[in-house]
């Protein structure tokens, strides 16, 4: 008997995730919340829904706190108003076929006063740790500051929130949560050693930088089960001002492990400098796709694929599933466009973080 080859088009079993092709849509903040409580609404159902076609949909980054957010009307997944409003998505998502995970996210020290409950210091694993850089809140642009430490004992109910925020995505109809612990936010804030110089258990040794992210997959997984958890890692990238760990393959190194021991439904990579280049100096990303493949973790690519590479990457095995990010913005019908080998329409950055529909969900499809 001889089987099909595996091909960018093939379906893929993702723990418990079935997913009818392996071109997924990497997760895209795109600040169109109803502002207020951060609610999402009909308008954001409408963008997921012509998405729909993806193989799996990971959301844009969703704040598990109020305090998580980090740019103006960026959605929550902790209050009733806001399950109802994702209520909303992963119907449409569904009613189309599609699957849709929650990206949980929060932004610790990207955060600035002016994106606060009232107007408190946004926190982080590190006491004065400032990732610098200009942000918007309603006041126009300003320069990020100091964030404050997480005590131990916050740190603890930092986790719960991340448990919360999975039991609102799971009333909420999504088919399971994807950790957002890349990019230079919270998670990745705890990782690394340029950003955590902590004492207790949560700093010092790589067990402990890695501890707090592995609390969080552990709550999550008590939610939706180890077989709907996913994690977003990014061993290399500098996004949002991160410094490199000094050691990244010893801490991403050992993070895999205990992930792979855990048995999760996937790990999430970007490869390289999120958006820019795919270097891959100080992880070995191959080696992360066969230690996770021996435990039958799914490994997802992401950053700067085009069909041709998504293609080879596939038929090589060097991945499990393409997540696409600006090109799946631009081409609701992605899948269908690579499958013809058809043009893509340009994507309009300009519009990617503006209010309404203009340039959200006026790409068209073929
Ligand atoms: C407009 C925009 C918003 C993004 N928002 C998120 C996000 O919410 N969470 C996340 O993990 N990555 C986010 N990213 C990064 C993308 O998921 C992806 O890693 C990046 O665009 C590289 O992939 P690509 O070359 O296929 O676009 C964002 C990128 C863009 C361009």
């Amino acid at each position: 008997m001889s089987s099909a080859p595996t091909t960018l088009f093939s379906p893929i079993r993702i723990g418990d995730i079935d997913c009818a092709n392996r071109i997924f849509m990497a997760p895209l903040t795109r600040c169109r919340a109803t502002p207020g409580g951060d609610v999402p609404n009909a308008l954001m159902a409408e963008y997921y829904a012509q998405r729909a076609g993806a193989g799996l949909i990971v959301s844009e980054g969703t704040q598990v706190l109020a305090n998580g957010k980090g740019y103006m009307n960026t959605p929550g997944i902790y209050s009733a108003e806001q399950e109802s409003g994702w209520r909303l998505v992963t119907n449409a998502v569904h009613q189309r076929g599609g699957r849709i995970v929650a990206q949980l996210w929060h932004v610790g020290a990207i955060s600035h006063p002016d994106l606060q409950p009232d107007g408190a210091q946004p926190v982080t694993a590190t006491e004065g740790f400032n990732p610098g850089g200009i942000t918007r809140t309603p006041r126009g642009k300003v320069e990020r500051g100091p964030a404050r430490a997480l005590s131990t004992d916050e740190v603890r109910s930092m986790v719960g929130a991340f448990r919360h925020a999975a039991e609102v995505a799971r009333r909420a109809g999504f088919d399971g949560a994807e950790i957002h612990g890349a990019n230079g936010y919270l998670i990745e804030q705890f990782l690394r050693d340029s950003s955590n110089q902590r004492s207790d258990a949560y700093g010092g040794s790589i067990d402990n930088r890695i501890r707090f992210a592995l609390e969080v997959v552990d709550a999550v997984a008590e939610v939706f089960g180890a077989s709907r958890t996913g994690i977003r890692l990014s061993p290399v990238t500098l996004a949002n001002n991160a410094k490199p760990d000094s050691n990244a393959q010893a801490t991403y190194g050992a993070l895999v492990e205990a992930l792979a021991a855990r048995g999760i439904a996937y790990v999430h990579f970007i490869e390289g400098n999120t958006g820019g280049a795919r270097d891959l100096t100080g992880f070995d990303f191959a080696w992360a796709k066969k230690r996770l493949g021996e435990a039958g973790v799914t490994y997802i690519a992401n950053n700067r694929y085009d069909r041709i590479l998504a293609m080879h990457t596939i038929a090589h095995g060097a991945a499990d599933a393409i997540a696409f990010g600006v090109s799946f913005l631009a081409n609701p019908d992605l899948p269908e466009r690579l499958r013809r080998d058809a043009p893509l329409n340009p994507p309009r950055p300009k519009l990617f973080y503006a209010p309404g529909a203009e340039g959200y969900t006026d790409y068209p499809a073929l």
